[in-house]
């Protein structure tokens, strides 16, 4: 059981988590892309960030973790907490407007569960499970709500929103809302006014 020692020691930790992401800067410098109006929290990790391309208008929250190549567009918000994993052959993409609420997961690629192998980074090459890697894409305003987990090769299409705490282990239709685990079609979207705003947003802002 936890005493009251071990909560004061917790809380200095978590203080001085804050603290860093607060003073440190994102560096920017190492990225393949960055566009214009990008902001990315001191504490979020970028792996590969020469394999990383951001466009314009993109915040990256606190406490990202990123190993992946990652793909992302205009208009892009990924809150805190999320991690995007599978390494340095996997690759994420994020179209414009879509986002990630806090908290999400999203597995690019995973050990073979199942038996192939033994598994995780520690196990050289030759005693290794497979991997599945397969990329995963957000088009454009997709959104995962909190808590959210995507299986590696899931492709949320055009519009297409999953709500809190749901698990997507396939690709899922344009414009539909999904919750649930695994994630069900729940109801359509209307996308009328999203996509008029949109170029009314365009044409003013760019
Ligand atoms: C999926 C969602 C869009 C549905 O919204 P809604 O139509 O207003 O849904 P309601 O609250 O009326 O719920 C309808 C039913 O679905 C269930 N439900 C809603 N969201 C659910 C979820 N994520 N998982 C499981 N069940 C859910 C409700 O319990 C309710 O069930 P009932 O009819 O048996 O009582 C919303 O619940 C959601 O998850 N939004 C995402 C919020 C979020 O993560 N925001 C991030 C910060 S911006």
């Amino acid at each position: 059981m936890k005493n009251k020692g071990d909560y004061y020691f917790e809380t200095i930790i978590l203080l001085n988590l804050l603290k860093r992401s607060n003073m440190e800067e994102f560096d920017y410098s190492k990225l393949k892309y960055c566009g214009k109006d990008v902001r990315i929290a001191g504490s979020v990790v970028i792996k590969y960030p020469e394999l990383a391309s951001i466009g314009n208008h993109v915040a990256i929250d606190e406490f990202c973790y990123i190993t992946t190549a990652l793909e992302i567009g205009d208009y892009v918000h990924i809150a805190p907490f999320c991690s995007i994993i599978g390494g340095k052959s996997a690759c994420c993409v994020l179209r414009d407007f879509s986002g990630l609420a806090a908290g999400c997961r999203i597995i690019c690629g995973s050990d073979d569960y199942l038996g192939s192998g033994l598994t995780n980074p520690t196990v050289p090459d030759a005693y290794h499970a497979d991997l599945h890697i397969e990329p995963v894409i957000l088009e454009k305003h997709a959104l995962l709500g909190t808590n959210c987990v995507v299986y590696p090769g899931v492709i949320l299409s055009e519009g297409a929103t999953v709500g809190t705490c749901s698990l997507v282990t396939k690709s899922l239709a344009p414009w539909q809302v999904y919750f649930g685990i695994p994630a069900r079609p729940y109801k359509e979207r209307e996308r009328r006014k999203i996509l008029e705003m949109e170029t009314k947003l365009r044409k003013e802002i760019g």
